[in-house]
């Protein structure tokens, strides 16, 4: 196959090895899934995504119009705050629109337009998410109403929305159910459509899916609502990688650094805002005895962007290729051109086995993002 490098590469069969537990799920709860784009929005996918769910759920303009464009349906939409410029656009090109605080409500509900759906945030103040940088439950956090500051819910609100799960699992959600409906629960009754937001992690290995699947048609029933969920890792989790190749070694001090033709910090910000660790192709992220320890540097000037060691069978030579597993949720979205670092191309390995450049970026795209 031939990869450039550096290289975003999907692999089809998974994504849509993803998408049928999906649908499996959101079938047999009988809910509605969608797909969260903050986590995953590489749109040349989207055809085969919609064969399986019906839309998605955007949190700026941007990702609305990219909604109606590339998917075809107008958006489940939630802004942590809507602006006066832009809130026309994004009310005729959603189905639903979720504010964050009674304030924000206040300011826009009259420019809502007849028959799309309204919905608040809450803060069910319960999460497993150990990591603040994720974690929106806290009773101070600014994301979502907490039951102590709603008396009442207002006229037009048709359904209540949370998210405070991370990469979790049915238990979590179990908790969290338990906490939203001792908070909010007499709200059930006087509103259509729960949106349980993201984080449930149900395509990684081990997840106890049929648990789920309880768990959310018992509340719908109990509750006689619709249920919706919102996942974006779960799209597209363990669904490809990123390629790169060894650009230089450098030793200072005994240590070496393998730099690499891509950025922790450009392509990989998780890498360093979580910390977390990525899997290797080829290479330990745990020491191996008698294999060689390289830390891996990226190529920008940030003196940051690196991982501590990983471990290699043999000595790393310029050229190698280093494969960085499970890298298309939360990174495509979040790549930056800082320092003007090439950005990785975008392909696909289709079902056939065969690989599809999708897209290469070049100075037009650096250049276009500054003036
Ligand atoms: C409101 C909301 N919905 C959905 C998601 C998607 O979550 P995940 O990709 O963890 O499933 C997020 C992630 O931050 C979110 O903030």
């Amino acid at each position: 196959m031939n990869i450039p490098s550096p290289c975003f590469v999907l692999d089809e069969k998974k994504l849509i090895q993803n998408l049928q537990l999906i649908d499996h799920v959101q079938k047999s709860a009988g809910i509605e899934i969608i797909l969260a784009f903050k986590g995953f929005a590489m749109w040349s996918t989207f055809p085969t995504v919609r064969k399986y769910v019906k839309g998605a759920t955007a949190s700026s303009l941007n990702e609305v119009k990219l909604c109606n464009e590339e998917m075809g349906v107008k958006s489940h939409t939630y802004c942590v705050a809507y602006t006066d410029d832009e809130f026309d656009e994004i009310a005729v090109k959603s189905s639903h629109i979720t504010l964050n605080s009674l304030a924000q409500y206040q300011r826009f509900i009259n420019r809502v337009p007849e028959g799309v759906s309204v919905g608040l945030r809450v803060n069910p103040e319960w999460s497993d998410v150990e990591t603040d940088l994720y974690n929106p439950s806290s009773p101070v956090s600014r994301l979502g109403i907490t039951s102590e500051n709603l008396e009442e819910l207002p006229d037009r609100v048709e359904g209540l929305h949370f998210h405070v799960l991370c990469e979790s699992d049915s238990y979590a959600l179990e908790h969290v159910l338990k906490s939203f409906e001792s908070r909010f629960g007499h709200y059930l009754p006087k509103v259509k459509w729960v949106n349980m937001g993201g984080g449930h992690l149900m395509t990684r290995n081990g997840y106890d899916t049929d648990h789920l699947i309880k768990l959310l048609s018992d509340f719908r029933k109990r509750n006689n609502v619709d249920v919706i969920l919102e996942p974006g890792s779960a799209f597209a989790w363990q669904t490809g990688d990123l390629h790169t190749s060894v650009l230089d070694i450098v030793e200072n001090g005994g240590k070496k650094t393998a730099i690499f033709d891509g950025s922790f910090t450009c392509h990989m910000p998780d890498c360093l805002e979580m910390p977390y660790r990525p899997k290797l192709e080829k290479g330990s992220d745990v020491k191996v005895e008698g294999w060689h320890p390289y830390r891996l540097g990226g190529v920008s000037c940030l003196a940051g962007d690196f991982l501590d060691e990983y471990w290699f069978e043999k000595p790393l030579e310029i050229g190698d290729s280093i494969v960085f597993k499970d890298m298309i949720h939360y990174t495509m979205v979040k790549t930056s051109t800082f320092n003007g670092v090439k950005h990785p191309s975008i392909g696909i390995v289709k079902q056939d086995g065969s690989f599809e450049l999708i897209r290469a970026f070049g100075y037009d795209d650096f250049k276009n993002r500054l003036s």
